[in-house]
């Protein structure tokens, strides 16, 4: 299941998106925001962060108008690793070395063509684990406070 969310910047990439989950045969939930309204971003980038760090949502794609303010809101869960892209290599290697669970992307950065792109390369890339895992449970200690040397 994957999380949805955006802003009102973000609805016409939201709902490409969905075309392209459906093309894929992927399941989703979408959080809001749902209608053209000035809103604040914060907002949907928690709600849907919340579900994919309880296990509701195994991962997540967000929309905002640069990708970046909704990755921000949605860092702040505890578990979650945001990759923020505009480009389909970024978004590969997020998922192979970072394990990156929530995929951002910005509506006034990337058209709809490539964010599909961008989209399915990091939906089908894996986790390569091994030394790349290491680095993430560094990740995980600072995250609880932990020194690392
Ligand atoms: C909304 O104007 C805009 O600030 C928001 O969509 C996002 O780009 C913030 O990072």
């Amino acid at each position: 299941m994957i999380a949805l969310a955006c802003d009102h910047t973000g609805l016409a990439l939201k709902q490409e998106i969905k075309n392209l989950l459906d093309s894929m045969g992927l399941t989703y939930k979408d959080f809001g925001n749902y209608e053209n309204v000035a809103d604040d971003y914060p907002i949907f980038g928690y709600r849907a962060a919340k579900a994919v760090a309880s296990g509701e949502c195994d991962r997540g794609i967000l929309i905002c108008g640069t990708g970046i303010g909704i990755g921000i809101a949605a860092g702040k869960v505890k578990g979650i690793r945001v990759c923020t892209c505009s480009d389909v290599y970024s978004a590969k290697l997020s998922k192979q070395h970072n394990n990156s669970n929530i995929l951002t992307m910005g509506a006034r950065v990337v058209g709809s063509e490539l964010a599909k792109m961008i989209a399915y390369e990091w939906l089908t890339a894996e986790f390569q684990g091994g030394r790349h895992q290491n680095r993430i449970d560094m990740i995980t200690r600072i995250e609880n406070g932990e020194e690392l040397e």
